[in-house]
């Protein structure tokens, strides 16, 4: 982290700090594109540009009206760091960048990190539905970690990588509120090009729920630094479809981000 941010986290912990016993542990959320609508949630204390954010540079390729920042806040009075717009590799990121919003979560005093993202529903029963993430399938080809001088081993257990605490939570949080949740496994492709239906055939005979182009890189990343991870992904369309484009799938999200906020809500307010 640069000295800005520096500067910025130690105020914003200073003025959690205030808040109750948490504030020195944010819950950071991490949101997809189409997800930003939960940031609502937040009662703000600061804004930290991503621009600030030690190895953090916008992709060549990608102009932004707007800068992305994190908010650094509360939901319900727990402390939160919340990032919208998630970085993938099919910006062009390297799987290290693609990183960048979770090593600075952790440098910021967050423990816990909340991934929230669109999918394909490769199990058509899980089409239209709210996924609860049991673990993953990289099949990217990359590693974040490959190559990432650090003190401790790069051997990273991944046998718990979705902590299963969380995942209980999140299942009774949905139940008390009557909110359908279908637990599965994330497989994550590389992209931008969707799946083809030799590949959805595929994924279905490796064990897939569901179909995405982020969650395990940024998931192995948080579990070598010894994050819990809670992921919940909505599965917009059937993996394979036709006419899936960031459209059509901003507008499945809509439909079901009270569901989505009603969990998170419930879920950071219980940590
Ligand atoms: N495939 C990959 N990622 C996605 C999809 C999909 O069908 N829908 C939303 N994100």
């Amino acid at each position: 982290m640069n000295a800005q941010s520096n500067v910025t986290v130690s105020k914003a912990r200073f003025v959690l700090g205030s808040r109750g016993s948490t504030a020195g542990r944010p819950i950071a959320l991490v949101l997809g594109s189409g997800f930003t609508g939960l940031s609502g949630m937040v009662k703000t204390v600061q804004r930290v540009p991503y621009t600030s954010m030690e190895g953090f540079a916008l992709p060549p390729n990608i102009s932004l009206q707007k800068m992305p920042e994190a908010t650094i806040g509360t939901i319900d009075g727990a402390s939160v760091i919340v990032y919208p717009r998630r970085l993938h590799l099919y910006h062009g990121y390297t799987a290290f960048e693609v990183t960048t919003l979770v090593r600075h979560a952790r440098s910021c005093g967050c423990h816990t990190v909340v991934f929230v993202g669109a999918s394909g529903a490769v199990d058509p029963s899980a089409e239209a539905r709210l996924g609860l993430v049991s673990d993953h399938l990289n099949l990217t080809g990359e590693n974040p970690l490959a190559g990432w001088r650090r003190s401790t081993d790069s051997f990273v257990p991944m046998e718990h990588a979705y902590d299963a605490e969380l995942r209980d939570m999140a299942k009774k949080v949905a139940s008390e509120r009557g909110i359908d949740l279908l637990e599965g496994v994330y497989a994550e492709m590389r992209g931008p090009s969707l799946e083809t239906p030799a590949e959805v055939r595929a994924l279905r005979v490796l064990g897939a729920t569901f179909v995405g182009m982020s969650l395990s890189l940024e998931t192995i990343m948080a579990r070598a630094l010894g994050m819990r991870v809670l992921a919940l992904t909505l599965a917009t369309n059937p993996a394979g479809a036709s006419g899936v484009s960031h459209r059509s799938v901003r507008a499945e999200v809509t439909s079901s981000a009270r569901d989505l906020e009603a969990i998170v809500r419930g879920v950071v307010s219980r940590i």
